[in-house]
């Protein structure tokens, strides 16, 4: 059968280079970063060398890079490292969106309910956030504006770049998670550029467990890992050469094919919608009709022309040998609806009937003719019209 892989928002396999790239890492050149003889000097020059080529790729000097396990830590760290550290002068108040990822939503959670205030804004229909909302939000205790480039259930970008201008000017750190949209689109959309940006090698070919934290130099966070005095004192424990060395070689590679790929994704984006649109009942896109991922598209069945179960489309789609999601990897699984779609004014029923396919660098027209055409037939199964 046929297998189609259309979750990379979800992860990515690591790519041939940075497995190659990795692999002497792991017990040729194994030593500890921080020790003083040879077998730590290889280690330390591989590390020092990967932070360098992450960093050029986003612009920012090397030293302002901190090593973590991921997107998720990533986030964590930029909010509680700077929600705690403002608290000291006065400032309590975090500024987010309904649309965050979970790694951002609940970490907000958890620092209201340890006394401090969150203003969760709202989202237009396309999932987007608008920047005088931002203004307006801002208040003489605001410690920390946390918004997303890309959203990773719709693929819609926020005007990151002039909220980076806007808290700029009020003096008020910007964190932007950048987990989606690293190395798949230009970062700087014009304005200014986030203090603090998350990133992770799983969404872009490379390994697993390892991400990175911007952090703009003159920052302080509170420690996020208490320990050795690794990253600069700003996260403890021993650093994850190989995966480090991958992450590098993988974001590069991707990064220097970014326009190429971007288009050809945009290019089977409208094709896919095309296709779908012109052969299914009820299609909504959702999302933003420009300002998106290319490698993204979120679809939902409206529940006033057909009824349909999301659950049983991925079950179906599975058989099928497709893989696509029903909303964030990070909450399949669960059976509530996507809260970027409810946000964003979808109801129950049609939010709870959609699909997200995510596209990669192997993703072919091919595929997604096979994929078009298996959801019609499925659709046509096991739909019943309203
Ligand atoms: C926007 C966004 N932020 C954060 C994360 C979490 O990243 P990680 O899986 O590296 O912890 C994800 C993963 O789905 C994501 O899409």
């Amino acid at each position: 059968m046929r297998r189609v892989y259309l979750d990379h928002a979800a992860t990515t396999p690591v790519s041939p280079g940075a497995l190659g790239a990795m692999t002497p890492y792991f017990s040729g050149v194994f030593g500890n970063a921080s020790s003083v003889h040879r077998y730590g000097q290889e280690a330390r020059a591989a590390l020092d060398g990967s932070r360098s080529r992450i960093a050029r790729l986003l612009g920012v000097p090397a030293g302002e890079l901190v090593f973590t396990s991921g997107g998720t830590e990533s986030d964590n760290h930029a909010l509680r490292g700077v929600a705690y550290e403002s608290r000291k002068r006065g400032r309590d108040h975090i500024i987010t969106s309904v649309a965050e990822h979970h790694a951002v939503l609940d970490t907000c959670d958890l620092l209201e309910s340890d006394g401090f205030r969150v203003t969760r804004l709202p989202v237009d229909g396309s999932g987007m956030v608008s920047a005088g909302d931002v203004r307006k939000a801002l208040t003489p205790r605001t410690a920390l504006v946390t918004l997303m480039h890309a959203n990773n259930e719709v693929g819609t970008l926020n005007p990151t770049g002039e909220i980076a201008g806007i808290a700029r000017e009020a003096g008020i750190p910007f964190h932007s998670d950048a987990v989606q949209s690293f190395c798949k689109i230009p970062l700087d959309a014009g304005g200014g550029e986030p203090d603090l940006l998350s990133i992770s090698a799983h969404k872009c070919y490379g390994p697993k467990g390892i991400g990175a934290l911007r952090v703009r130099r003159g920052m302080t966070l509170e420690k996020f890992l208490h320990g050795g005095g690794q990253e600069r004192g700003m996260r403890a424990g021993t650093e994850n050469v190989p995966l480090v060395v991958g992450f590098a070689e993988a974001a590069e590679s991707l990064q220097r094919e970014m326009d190429g790929e971007a288009a050809r994704q945009r290019a089977l984006r409208s094709q896919m919608i095309g296709r779908l649109a012109g052969g299914l009942p009820g299609v909504i896109v959702n999302g933003h009709p420009t300002l998106t991922l290319p490698g993204i598209l979120n679809i939902s069945f409206d529940s006033r022309v057909i009824s349909i179960d999301g659950e049983a489309l991925l079950f179906n789609l599975d058989l099928a040998g497709i893989a696509a999601s029903s909303g964030s990897a990070c909450t399949s699984g669960s059976v509530a609806p996507s809260h970027v779609l409810t946000a964003r004014g979808r109801d129950l029923p049609t939010a709870s009937a959609s699909l997200r396919f995510s596209f990669g660098t192997s993703t072919t027209a091919e595929d997604l003719e096979y994929v078009a055409d298996e959801l019609i037939k499925i659709v046509t199964r096991i739909g019943k019209p309203a």
